[in-house]
């Protein structure tokens, strides 16, 4: 946070307009000019994003969405509001996203009649692989909804299309703008999509199923009478936090760039250590580095990746874990019937990832300390 969010935020205080209103607009204006998408909505949260892109495609008690258990339970947790049930299927190896071979195995199953969409997570920033998910989506009339909570400025060569933003790509891409992310509004998120059907239909669920302008009946230009058009939700972002929103977003591709600069310095540096595995990369994508997920190769170290964490704590890296795989977790065990064991390339990135600080107002110091600490830990502890 810098002076032009302090100058942002202010302004919008002073305005006398603090929830829904110029702020708001502007930034999905902004959004949708950033992502090159039609249509940009501004909502309160990605969770809310993801509720309202699945409420807005009709689905329903019985229905079921193909997604990752490698995710946070936000991506899941929504289609719970709505009675549709998460079909998990396992992750690819490099990438920790949705792996689309396993995706066209659980419909070629024929176990899942009831499917109506897949629900891709663009996993740490690194873009989902697009043209295999369209093209199952089309063969079996599917739609997309991508979770894009860590992809915001992260792109994908498509067939036919070239390089293309996440958030131009499947039928609604849902971002986070929380305080963690790439960029911040403390608390939000933005849903963009090109259709305007859809994208009528979520600006209006997003504030109560009110007309789209019932934001402007405290103005001068508005009326008191608003109509309720359809079942709504309370889900519409404040102009204090877009305000935040749109400085940040002004400022993001330099966090881009610097948060690209520390991955590329990891790499280079964990690259020839073979008890560490760097992050997958490939042509043809632009990450966002949202997250640098380390993993460690357990036969080379005689302590495994909870006790790595513990000792760079103590020498004064904070570091964390993501994700910890929903199938695993009591609440989609005991909801699902899923157990531990079910997805095995999961569970093993699970069992020996770590996520490094990075950060756009780390220093060179900070990731140079970074890469001391966890070079000596290994040497310290290589069997
Ligand atoms: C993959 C993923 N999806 C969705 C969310 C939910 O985002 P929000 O906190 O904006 O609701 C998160 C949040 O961390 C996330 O990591």
């Amino acid at each position: 946070m810098g002076p032009d969010e302090e100058r942002e935020v202010i302004d919008a205080l002073r305005s006398g307009w603090i929830t829904t209103g110029p702020k708001a607009k502007q930034f999905e204006k902004e959004f949708a000019a950033y992502v090159g998408a039609r249509h940009a909505l501004a909502v309160a949260h990605c969770t809310g994003a993801l509720h309202l892109a699945l409420w807005a495609l009709g689905l329903g008690a019985g229905d079921e969405v193909i997604t990752t258990p490698f995710t946070f339970t936000a991506t899941a947790e929504v289609m719970g509001y709505l009675g549709v049930r998460p079909v998990f299927v396992d992750v690819d190896p490099g990438t920790f996203n949705i792996s689309p071979a396993r995706v066209e195995e659980a419909l070629e199953s024929g176990r899942h009649k009831r499917a109506r969409a897949i629900l891709p997570v663009h996993f740490a920033g690194h873009p989902c692989d697009m043209d295999r998910l369209l093209a199952i989506a089309r063969q079996y009339d599917l739609k997309i909804v991508e979770d894009a909570a860590h992809a915001a400025g992260a792109a994908r060569h498509l067939d036919g299309r070239g390089m293309t933003k996440i958030g131009t790509i499947g039928d609604l891409t849902c971002f986070s703008f929380y305080a963690t992310k790439n960029f911040t509004s403390a608390e939000g998120g933005m849903i963009t999509t090109a259709d305007d059907a859809l994208a009528d239909k979520i600006a209006v669920a997003s504030l109560h199923g009110m007309n789209k302008d019932a934001w402007k009946r405290y103005d001068k230009s508005g009326s008191w009478y608003y109509e309720i058009h359809d079942l709504g939700f309370k889900y519409n972002l404040s102009d204090v936090h877009a305000a935040i929103g749109l400085a940040q977003l002004r400022r993001a591709d330099g966090f881009l760039r610097r948060r690209t600069d520390i991955a590329m310095r990891y790499n280079r540096a964990f690259r020839e250590c073979d008890a560490l595995q760097i992050p997958y990369s490939e042509a043809g994508i632009e990450h966002a580095w949202h997250l640098y997920v380390l993993r460690l190769k357990p036969d080379l170290l005689r302590i495994g990746r909870g006790q790595f964490v513990e000792i760079l704590r103590e020498r004064g890296v904070g570091t964390s874990v993501h994700c910890i795989p929903l199938h695993t977790m009591h609440y989609y065990q005991r909801a699902y019937g899923y157990h531990n064991g079910e997805f095995p390339v999961a569970e093993d990135i699970y069992e020996r990832c770590l996520s490094l600080p990075i950060y756009p107002s780390m220093t060179d110091e900070d990731v140079e300390y970074v890469i001391d600490t966890v070079g000596s830990i290994v040497r310290e502890n290589r069997r």
